[in-house]
């Protein structure tokens, strides 16, 4: 007599009591009763350790593990393509019965479980009939070794603000910027500048929501889409340079949209500490520039100020310089004039790189310091649990 599944219900994820036939070589498991799983073409079960993705489809079920092997997405809980199964997190596919990947894929191949209905209850055998075989993948080129290269400290430029490149505009916050970097390169530092508004990334998907583990490093967007330009600010971020200085204009009383849409996607860098303890800004050093319409100055530096330390960066004695015209100004056409003009200003800018570029001297000619986790949230997840 087998037992009944516990909390069989609407839920994507079964959890039934594991009910035993025969020996443990021969071990059939009943996952409930046919007449409920047949209502869903698609379901994840779990008995123990072993996941499956539980399929009925053209009147027969199908099992194969619900570990999928990308980065361990529970295939029962995605969608049926036709005869193959998409994971949730990332969209990779896997046959239904066969357990391969989709066309083309095919040496990616999950677990296959055999499946028989005996008295109305559904039972799978708890030995997979096919192996895991994972195809090798070219390694991203963002999977370096986090080492640094030689060299004097090395400054990127992030400039957030955006216009119509065919009718470009001054604007005040890239001005400042570029007074920054032609200080640090005028001291022999080398510089990049990223302008945001001419890099094509996509936004952040939200695969954190899903799951921690599915938010992954390299960026699953990254990792997915060869024409994503997220890349180019990852390089910069995590190995190329010592400082980054980071240039926004206020819009509505906050950083302006595309850096929202940069420090987004930068979830995959803070996300590695909390998965794996593994810091990827250290001995980094971020300032910034914030200049704006009205007002704000104050919110703008404390949402960046908090963004950046979240993910290892440290900042110099006053980490920003800014200006903004006040409240009641609207008078867009004298603020630029004022900005074009002003030495203060510009001088600013140079003694922030000045300050900036002391404290990366001094970071990097310190030992490293271990990054004490107590009192921070960041415990690491569990990872997914391969099946058996
Ligand atoms: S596609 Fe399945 S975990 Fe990424």
């Amino acid at each position: 007599m087998l037992p009944g599944p516990v909390g069989l219900g609407l839920r994507a994820s079964i959890s039934y009591r594991a009910a035993v036939e025969n020996t443990a070589n021969d071990e059939w498991v009943d996952v409930g009763a046919a007449e409920a799983l047949r209502e869903r073409p698609l379901q994840q079960v779990t008995a123990g350790r072993l996941k499956l993705a539980l399929s009925y489809q053209d009147g027969s079920f199908a099992a194969i593990s619900g570990v999928c092997n990308h980065v361990g997405g529970p295939l029962g809980e995605g969608t049926l393509h036709g005869e193959y199964i998409a994971c949730p997190w990332h969209g990779w596919k896997f046959h239904r019965q066969t357990g391969a990947g989709e066309p083309g894929y095919e040496a990616d191949q999950v677990p296959t479980h055999e499946v028989k209905v005996e008295q109305g209850r559904v039972l799978v055998r708890r030995a997979p009939s096919t192996p895991r075989r994972k195809a090798p993948h070219a390694k991203h080129a963002l999977e370096r070794s986090l080492e640094r290269e030689p060299g004097p400290p090395r400054v990127v430029g992030i400039s957030t603000t955006n216009m119509n490149s065919e009718l470009p505009r001054y604007s005040t916050s890239d001005a400042l910027l570029d007074s920054a970097l032609a200080r640090a390169r005028a001291a022999g530092h080398e510089t990049r500048l990223l302008r945001l508004r001419d890099l094509s990334f996509r936004n952040c998907e939200g695969y954190y929501s899903k799951s921690a583990h599915a938010c992954t490093w390299p960026c699953s967007i990254t990792q997915m889409d060869a024409q994503d330009q997220m890349d180019q600010v990852y390089d910069a971020l995590v190995f190329w340079a010592d400082v980054v200085v980071v240039a926004t204009p206020i819009r509505w009383g906050v950083a302006s949209a595309l850096y929202f849409k940069m420090a987004e996607r930068l979830n995959c860098v803070q996300n590695q500490l909390t998965l794996r303890d593994r810091v990827m800004i250290r001995n980094k050093v971020a300032s910034f520039i914030i200049t704006g319409g009205q007002d704000n100055v104050q919110g703008v530096a404390g949402q960046a100020l908090t963004f950046f330390s979240e993910l290892g960066f440290s900042f110099p004695q006053f980490p920003y310089i800014a200006h903004s015209r006040g409240w009641s100004a609207e008078d867009m056409e004298n603020n630029v004039r004022l900005v074009q003009h002003s030495t203060g200003l510009h001088e600013a800018a140079r003694a922030l790189m000045d300050r900036s570029l002391a404290l990366s001297q001094h970071l990097l000619g310190s030992s490293e310091s271990e990054t004490v986790r107590a009192g921070r949230k960041a415990s690491g997840a569990p990872a997914p649990a391969a099946d058996e």
